[in-house]
């Protein structure tokens, strides 16, 4: 079985209006943000793990497949399945692709974030999870994955992920008690391992024959992430970002009023409004126009969930 088709073109946040952009951080996001939007040329870098040359060789193998797409690319695409069935195969693939490399990304981000000597041991550990995640994502880019194979692989990444989760809620604790002394939130760790533990269920799910989404589960999961984002984002702003930042707490409560309403409309409007806005700062971040201590990479992250959440909505 072929495994990838050709990427598609990254396309400017589809269906979004930016009417929608201001429902979603409040009035002042596009005064915020015009800056970013008066720049027509936008230069972001590719690169990244799905851009590595031994993934482009394998890609480039199995290019005539139609099983998974790549869309919204920016920094990584955002690997879904191709089509509008539920096939426990392509979720499968395009899942593990996924979260593989978000995976890696949270121990690229812990790594980032445990400085000096007092923490080698704990950024040793985050460097073997950032080592272990960006094999299981080539593995999964370059194998013949098919319905002979895909609960083998499933199988083999749940149990990757699962001693990580545990990790995550490890460090988290110790973080919370002052064991340790990161730069990580108690409140980060649990977001990533909240991540990890949805991951694992739908692989488990998938192994079962059965992909489909639960809509209440899918709206609950992604408002709390989108939440958290947001929160995030609002906290790691430079405090002169005044604007933005009180965008990014009505964004925050936006999401958290979502949790429990099981509205499809609602969810995919305020879904794509999110995409919309941090799509927008994730080119400010790139540019230098918003002053902030996120990485790039941190922004392309949470940008590439918004996408995945999305793309989850108008599958159900
Ligand atoms: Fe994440
Ligand atoms: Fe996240």
């Amino acid at each position: 079985m072929k495994i990838l088709g050709t990427p598609r073109e990254p396309s400017p946040v589809p269906d979004v209006t930016r009417r929608r952009v201001l429902t979603a951080g409040g009035i002042t996001l596009i005064a915020a943000f015009a800056g970013c939007r008066s720049s027509t040329a936008v230069s972001v870098p590719g690169g990244g793990v799905a851009a590595s040359p031994r993934a482009a060789a394998a890609a480039g193998r199995v290019s005539q497949a139609a099983r998974v797409a790549e869309i919204e690319k920016m920094r990584k695409p955002v690997f879904v399945p191709e089509g509008v069935g539920f096939d426990p195969v392509a979720f499968s693939l395009a899942d593990t692709l996924f979260w593989t490399d978000i995976m890696m990304e949270h121990a690229q981000f812990f790594v980032m974030l445990m400085p000096g000597d007092e923490l080698a041991p704990q950024r040793a550990e985050a460097e073997r999870f950032k080592a272990t995640f960006a094999q299981q994502f080539d593995r999964a880019r370059t194998a013949q994955i098919d319905q002979s194979n895909y609960v083998t692989l499933n199988r083999q990444t749940v149990e990757l992920v699962k001693p990580y989760a545990e990790w995550k809620h490890r460090m988290g604790e110790a973080q919370a008690k002052g064991k340790i002394r990161s730069l990580v939130w108690h409140d980060f760790f649990e977001h990533t391992a909240l991540e990890a533990e949805r991951f694992t269920r739908r692989l488990d799910q998938f192994s079962g024959g059965r992909a489909e989404l639960d809509r209440a589960e899918t709206i609950d999961f992604w408002a709390k992430i989108m939440e958290d984002h947001s929160e995030f984002i609002a906290h790691l702003l430079d405090p002169q970002e005044k604007t933005l930042i009180a965008a990014s707490r009505k964004s925050a409560d936006l999401f958290a009023k979502l949790r429990g309403d099981d509205s499809k409309v609602k969810a995919l409007a305020e879904g794509q409004a999110i995409v919309a806005f941090k799509t927008t700062a994730t080119k400010g971040i790139e540019e230098g126009k918003i002053k902030s201590i996120i990485h790039p990479a941190l922004a392309d992250h949470v940008r590439r969930e918004a996408v995945k959440f999305v793309d989850e909505l108008k599958r159900l």
